[in-house]
């Protein structure tokens, strides 16, 4: 990767990546990543001698983040991944490597002295690792760098440090100087999407586009806000719900949202010929309308019955062989015995705010529509929301009311995304999908 030559504010947050920590915040695709490796490969070079460390969510988020992105501006002589170790070779320094939700990251940490680090994605952290790392940067001149996109106005990492930084280069290029007590040595850059001039503007166009909401406000306008009110404000079912469904090319996934005393939920994902993904049909059981509990032998039979008679009669072809069948990630034993009865389940990927990000995205793009029989997900989708109390914690979750439907869609949706993302029409596949 050739890196063009910086500008505007890019050259000012590299100026003054002076303090003890750095944190370059804002908008998604804005530059953060690529000022912020530019700023700690120089630190790498010339900082205090020490160990060193680079942080991200998890290890392997690090790695495609930051480490890959590193090795293409350097070379692969200069930049030597350890994947069994967790470490990295950079300029000949050893660099450990840590994914600050991995169980074992915080022991990691506790006996070590650093010099320096690097961290991706601050907000994701919990608090607790992040204050410890703090800690552990004692070695004279330890510096910290860090890029993060914004969370919720409530959000520990603007709670307790952004909003007390010396230093703050805002939106529009000021450089401020905070007068307050209380100060931390620590300067933190904002970036909006205008200040990397590297993006096509057709890609500027789609990444507003499709985010949408609360993910419009905070990944394209760079603001802290809280989560509330509707999760999918985008949602409009005068657009995404449909009488008719056009022929379905693929079928993609079916999806489960298990429960026992709360309704169980399925539904089937399919791509339409016009390469739009379809929620076609859904099935739910629901113990207090039915006045009877199933065990799961009876749900992965009705599962099965119900798949055969998929899509109904009059349509093409009946008895749909999904090529997933993606299951509620909190029911293992359903899985089983979804194995047991000859169908291969995968556990959904639980990431919540992420496949709410996908299912956002796609419905903003309108790739993403649902037929009319829907009447459940139709229903609860519209009434799904923000938990006010868990923003009020700074954290974003939804309310666990009526989110059966929802929850069966984004684990269809999500877990499957690179079996579906590249069949999309060109330019109407969620950023979030494709880049780091
Ligand atoms: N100086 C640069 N030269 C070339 N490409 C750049 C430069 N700065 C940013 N980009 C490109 O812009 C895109 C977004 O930059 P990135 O730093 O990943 O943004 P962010 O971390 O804010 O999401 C990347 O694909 C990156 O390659
Ligand atoms: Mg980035």
């Amino acid at each position: 990767m050739t890196v063009a030559p910086l500008v505007g504010k890019q050259t000012e947050s590299l100026r003054l990546a002076t303090a003890r920590g750095n944190l370059w915040e804002g908008a998604v695709r804005s530059s953060k990543t690529v000022c912020s490796i530019l700023r700690w490969l120089q630190f790498v070079r010339q900082g205090p001698p020490g160990p060193l460390m680079m942080v991200g969510k998890t290890e392997r988020t690090l790695k495609r983040n930051i480490i890959d992105p590193i090795t293409a501006m350097v070379g692969k002589q200069r930049c030597r991944y350890r994947a069994g170790v967790g470490e990295v070779e950079l300029f000949g320094r050893t660099i450990y490597l840590a994914g600050a939700n991995d169980e074992r990251a915080a022991e990691k940490i506790k006996g070590l002295t650093l010099a320096g680090a690097y961290l991706d994605e601050v907000t994701t952290y919990p608090q607790s690792f992040f204050a410890m790392l703090l800690t552990r940067l004692s070695v004279e001149g330890a510096q910290w760098f860090g890029t993060t996109n914004p969370a919720g106005s409530n959000h520990w990492l603007m709670r307790d440090y952004l909003s007390r930084a010396a230093l703050h280069l805002t939106r529009d290029g000021e450089t401020l100087r905070s007068q307050a007590d209380n100060l931390l040595d620590l300067h933190r850059f904002f970036f909006k999407l205008e200040d990397n001039p590297n993006l096509p503007a057709a890609y500027v166009a789609q990444v507003k586009a499709e985010n949408v909401g609360l993910f419009y406000r905070r990944n394209v306008l760079g603001e802290w806000v809280l989560a509330e009110g509707a999760v999918y404000s985008m949602w409009d079912e005068t657009r995404h719900v449909v009488d008719e469904l056009p022929p379905i090319d693929r079928w993609l996934a079916a999806g489960v949202d298990y429960g026992t005393t709360n309704p169980f939920h399925a539904g089937v994902v399919g791509l339409g010929e016009d390469r739009r993904l379809y929620l076609t049909r859904e099935w739910r059981w629901d113990s207090r309308r039915e006045h009877r509990q199933l065990s799961d032998v009876e749900y992965s039979a009705s599962l099965r019955e119900w798949l055969s008679t998929v899509p109904r009669p009059g349509e093409t072809r009946r008895g749909v062989q999904p090529e997933y069948v993606i299951a509620d990630p909190s029911a293992a034993s359903f899985r089983v015995q979804l194995r047991r009865d000859g169908i291969s389940a995968r556990l959904g990927d639980n990431a919540v705010i992420d496949g709410i990000r996908t299912v956002s995205s796609l419905l903003a793009l309108d790739v993403l529509r649902m037929h009319s029989s829907c009447v459940d997900v139709i229903r609860e989708i519209g009434s799904y929301s923000w938990d006010d109390k868990a923003s009020e914690r700074g954290e974003d979750a939804p309310l666990k009311v009526d989110d059966h439907g929802p929850d069966m869609l984004r684990y269809a949706l999500h877990t499957t995304r690179t079996a579906w993302r590249n069949a999309l029409p060109a330019g109407l596949t969620p950023g979030c999908l494709t880049a780091p």
